[in-house]
């Protein structure tokens, strides 16, 4: 049995462990504090067809390194996950890779929508947490760019009571300004391709769609002001919607192409700073639910590309919690929000019945972002200096120590734990 005995939780009550495995072991935690273990709503994990980018056992590595036990995957792969088939293959590779690594993580699969495969959406109907619908071009070929189409994803939805996720960009208004554009553009031009408007007028016809049919809405990845206006009128009129925004639109901004080049390159873009505050507000609001990572990985050779042939995305997983944890110790964020937009809402949005992991960590401990366990080897946060790491992470009876002690000192590796070398 491992004991991990004094962590804190929010509200100040100690919180004692027991695992039921086969160590022996006792963690003295007293000066750490406990909360509910990291839902990553959002992420790429790339199986099947990109494992070269990432895979599930260099994807639940990060997962667990950031404080995270479960994850929802994206239906954009090679192929992408369209049919029963292709989802039911797809969950045999991710079985098998979690097993090669011995970490049961939690996950659960977004269903692609394509136009020419519908039908299939039923046939899958109790095995997916949500249809996902590209409304504009991102990584892959899934996209949902006609009206027709777009209407019959909400109301097939509906009527099965699953959940539409929109990754919303306007297609037509992308393709439109592309043309418009003059002269040859650079990585940071693509926050003005697609643009503030192109996010806006999407959310306000996913909106309108879900006004029409009663669907139950999740908007991904919001980064801009109007957006959360249009989010919290809806909210208002009591409309089923929520929705989520990422680490790099809370802490990155179009000043950081200058410094990231193509590794800036994600879809929805980066957005002038005036937003940021329009988000934190969102949060404090409750008009943003949650926080999904957008773990997109591509590698440096990809990312090291002109623009146009530079592939949208980063990863994030490893170090949204950290991100978080640095704003709460600033006063941005409280610790109830952080576990409100890390877990406690996605249990209520998408039905999650039974979760009860953990993640210990140390709201002291200062560090340089300086390692990641994804494949793809790089992380855009490299070298912020940030106070407050996960210790350690709790999924079942695991425990996975995931970076140093208390004080940088007392590495130790736990029954099934592993910990990131750099530290
Ligand atoms: O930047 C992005 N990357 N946005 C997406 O919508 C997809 C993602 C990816 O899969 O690379
Ligand atoms: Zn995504």
């Amino acid at each position: 049995m491992l004991v991990i005995e004094g962590a804190r939780d929010i509200y100040g009550q100690v919180i004692n462990l027991k695992l039921e495995n086969d160590s022996d072991e006792y963690i003295d935690a007293s000066q750490l504090t406990i909360l509910p273990a990291v839902i990553d709503p959002h992420v790429h994990f790339r199986v099947p067809g990109m494992e070269y980018k990432e895979d599930w056992r260099t994807g639940a590595k990060a997962a667990i390194c950031g404080g995270c036990t479960m994850v929802f995957d994206m239906p954009n792969t090679k192929p992408p996950t369209f049919t029963a088939i292709q989802l039911a293959d797809k969950k045999a590779l991710i079985d098998s890779q979690l097993q090669e690594v011995g970490i049961p993580l939690h996950y659960q699969l977004f269903f692609g929508a394509d136009k020419h495969h519908l039908h299939e959406i039923a046939t899958v109907q109790n095995q997916v947490v949500g249809i996902k619908v590209f409304m504009g071009c991102s990584t892959g070929n899934l996209v949902i760019d006609d009206d027709e189409s777009l209407h019959a994803v909400f109301e097939i939805a509906a009527k099965l009571n699953m959940l539409v996720a929109v990754h919303a960009e306007d297609e037509t208004l992308i393709k439109a300004r592309k043309q418009n554009f003059h002269g040859a553009a650079d990585y940071a031009d693509h926050s003005t391709l697609r643009n503030e408007e192109v996010a806006c007028v999407a959310v306000e016809k996913a909106i309108s769609l879900t006004r029409q049919y009663g669907t139950r809405l999740y908007v991904l990845h919001m980064s801009t002001a109007d957006e959360v206006e249009l989010i919290r009128k809806a909210k208002k009129d009591n409309l089923p919607v929520f929705a989520e925004t990422t680490p790099h639109h809370l802490f990155l901004d179009t000043t950081h192409y200058a410094r990231l080049y193509g590794k800036a390159v994600v879809n929805p873009p980066l957005r002038d700073s005036k937003h940021h505050a329009a988000l934190w507000q969102a949060i404090k609001d409750g008009v943003i639910d949650t926080i999904g990572s957008d773990h997109a990985p591509h590698t440096l050779e990809e990312k090291n590309q002109t623009y146009g042939a530079c592939p949208s995305g980063m990863p994030g997983i490893e170090f949204m919690l950290p991100l978080l944890l640095n704003a709460s110790h600033h006063g941005r964020i409280s610790l109830a929000q952080i576990v409100s937009l890390t877990s406690a809402r996605a249990k209520h949005i998408f039905q999650i019945q039974s979760h009860s992991d953990y993640v210990l960590v140390d709201l002291n401990r200062t560090d340089i972002v300086s390692h990641t366990v994804s494949k793809c080897g790089w992380s855009s946060y490299e070298g912020m200096q940030l106070t407050g790491w996960p210790i350690y992470t709790v999924l079942g009876s695991r425990c996975y120590q995931v970076s140093a002690g208390v004080n940088g000192t007392n590495v130790r590796i736990f029954m099934d734990g592993f910990y990131r070398e750099a530290y």
